[in-house]
């Protein structure tokens, strides 16, 4: 009885933010349905609203600040970091049609967004050029195995040429060993962002690295 009633009241709590946003991010959508299927590439679904508001301090955040969503998707957290004072936000999306839906979610919010540069990129990860003034990067386990090496060590090589901390915000993280194995960055914090997980895996945590 009490599952059921928390799922109801979840369910409401994200309607609601869909509402107030006037915003289409919530579906669980597999890659095969839109025609991008490929190894090491999952599903789509967004992180839950308030992630970025658990994870980071708007102290933090200045118009200096960028942030990057890899596999922005609909563009929920694309939404929610343009809430911050951060001077840039962009959301790097391989599907054509997610991104469609993403461009029309940052138009219909814009207005109520503190961040107005906002960048939507349609394109593989693995085609995007880093650029070398990234701050906060967010992952909802969007891809993994070699793609996820690859964009871990442009995030290394954006830190050589231009030495800073870059904060990684990693949901459901599947493959931090690939963060940790740089040997150039640090567990800072870990939370649990879904109440039923299963013991040891990383579904249902968020954890947070500081790299440099
Ligand atoms: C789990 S969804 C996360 C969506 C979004 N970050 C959020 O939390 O709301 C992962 C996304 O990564 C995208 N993706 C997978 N492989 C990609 C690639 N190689 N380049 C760019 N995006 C990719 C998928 O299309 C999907 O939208």
């Amino acid at each position: 009885m009490k599952t059921s009633y928390e799922r109801l009241r979840r369910t409401i709590g994200k309607l609601a933010y869909e509402r107030r946003y006037n915003v289409r991010t919530a579906e669980l959508i597999e890659l095969d349905e839109l025609g991008i299927a490929g190894a090491g590439r999952g599903y789509y679904v967004a992180a839950s609203w308030r992630t970025l508001r658990r994870t980071l301090s708007r102290k933090e955040i200045t118009p200096k600040d960028v942030f990057v969503d890899f596999g922005s998707g609909m563009g929920r957290m694309v939404l929610e970091a343009a809430r911050f004072d951060f001077g840039r936000v962009v959301g790097v999306e391989l599907s054509g049609q997610l991104h469609e839906i993403a461009q029309d979610n940052v138009r219909r919010t814009r207005q109520r967004l503190r961040c107005r540069d906002i960048e939507l990129l349609q394109t593989d990860v693995l085609a995007y050029e880093m650029p070398d003034d990234i701050s906060v990067v967010f992952f909802n386990n969007p891809f993994q195995g070699p793609v996820f090496e690859t964009v871990i060590d442009r995030l290394v090589a954006t830190i050589d040429r231009n030495p800073r901390q870059i904060k990684i915000i990693y949901y459901n993280p599947v493959e931090e060993r690939t963060i940790l194995g740089t040997g150039r960055a640090e567990l800072v914090r870990e939370l649990v962002h879904a109440r039923r997980r299963t013991a040891g895996s990383p579904f249902g945590l968020t954890k947070v690295f500081a790299l440099s």
